[in-house]
């Protein structure tokens, strides 16, 4: 929790505004590479998309270090999650997937630390707005500040948070607008006149219909907790269903209607709208996650054509820990003439406010 509080500020409020212009160019950067007028799958695409504006965001400018956790984190976070998963535990041996993840592991620790020892001496450290020279500057209640390896571990967990799951929620909004043909020609029309209302409100109807994370788990750790009809005793733990949540017609009339009009000029509620998770854990990267998946969808749809489709909706596909759409968010794109579009009247981040920050 100590470590939380020190990482939390990063990812909030004024800090998110600062985010928004690389998250544009990205986005302009990667959809440059999509073929156009063919059928393609949309999730590798948005796999190096989300790492690449994690990887600025946290560790600024670009450079060799950027360019080397770029290779080093898809294979070594896919290793991760099947060794998360395995029965087997590791037994320190010399050849196997356990000693392949600590060999990617020695050499994580080796970039990141020569990273944060070339942040500490850099003489412009003060003026930098990346996570990484946030951290190296900042101090525990009793004025400590964190030692090398422990931000080494702290951007590990990050870059391993905030990819894939941002990834797998924006093929999942590809895989439901091209099923909306109607809601799409309303966000079309809303983003080519400024407004952002209703794609703030699509991007909250994707987490709730299709939440790329769908359990969650917390340990009793009083000697007993009481738990609606139940006593649980300590050691037990509970795990919390966000999909039955989110599928509770008690709670969201008419689950299955994907309708992200119940959404807009509505905030949703923090016990029942839970992609995130909820409590002293809930994601630190929510309001950040918000942000970066409107502008990537607002940049998209500003620039690029999406065909709808009548294929029946992609399956779930376990990625391990995330779910994903089963044929990786298929897709037809075309440029679009853009010469008649507004510029952006309501910052993606005046919409995040409005939902997840408060949320959260
Ligand atoms: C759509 C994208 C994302 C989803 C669906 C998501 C979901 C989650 C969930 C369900 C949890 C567990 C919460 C709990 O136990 O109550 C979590 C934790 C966490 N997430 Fe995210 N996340 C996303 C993006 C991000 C991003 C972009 C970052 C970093 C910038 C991030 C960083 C973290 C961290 C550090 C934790 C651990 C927090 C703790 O244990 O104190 N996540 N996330």
């Amino acid at each position: 929790m100590h470590r939380r509080k020190l990482l939390a500020p990063s990812f909030h409020g004024r800090h998110l505004h600062a985010y928004e212009e690389f998250m544009v160019e990205e986005t302009v950067r990667e959809a440059k590479t999509w073929p156009q007028g063919v059928e393609f799958a949309t999730a590798p695409g948005f796999m190096r998309l989300t790492l690449n504006i994690i990887l600025r965001t946290v560790l600024g400018a670009d450079g060799e270090h950027l360019d080397r956790l770029r290779e080093l984190m898809p294979p070594m976070a896919d290793l991760g999650v099947r060794l998360t998963l395995s029965p087997f535990t590791d037994r320190g041996r010399s050849w196997g997937a356990w000693a392949r993840f600590r060999r990617m592991r020695r050499e994580y620790d080796t970039v990141a630390l020569d990273l944060i020892d070339s942040v500490r001496a850099d003489p412009k450290l003060q003026e930098r707005e990346d996570v990484l020279a946030m951290l190296v500057q900042s101090r525990y209640e009793d004025g400590e500040a964190l030692a090398n390896q422990e931000i080494a571990d702290e951007l590990l967990t990050i870059l391993g948070a905030a990819h894939e799951t941002t990834a797998n929620t924006l093929t999942w909004a590809v895989e439901r607008l091209t099923r909306h043909p109607e809601l799409l020609d309303r966000l079309v029309a809303e983003v080519d006149d400024g407004g952002s209302d209703l794609l703030a409100a699509t991007v909250l109807e994707v987490q709730r219909t299709r939440p790329v994370i769908t359990d969650i788990t917390r340990s009793v750790v009083a000697p007993t907790m009481p738990l609606g009809e139940w006593t649980l005793p300590k050691g037990h733990q509970v795990v919390f269903a966000i999909d039955f949540v989110h599928m509770d017609e008690t709670v969201f009339p008419h689950p299955e209607k994907f309708d992200p009009d119940r959404f807009v000029n509505a905030r949703p509620d923090m016990y029942s709208w839970i992609p995130f998770g909820g409590g002293t854990r809930r994601c630190i990267g929510a309001a950040f996650a918000n942000l970066e998946m409107n502008v990537v969808l607002r940049t998209l749809l500003q620039n690029y054509e999406f065909r709808t489709t009548r294929a029946p909706d992609e399956k779930w596909k376990s990625r391990g820990v995330t779910w994903t759409p089963a044929r990786g968010g298929r897709a037809v794109v075309h440029r679009r003439n853009t010469a008649h579009i507004l510029p952006h009247t309501a910052p993606a981040s005046m919409t995040i406010r409005r939902t997840s920050d408060d949320v959260g």
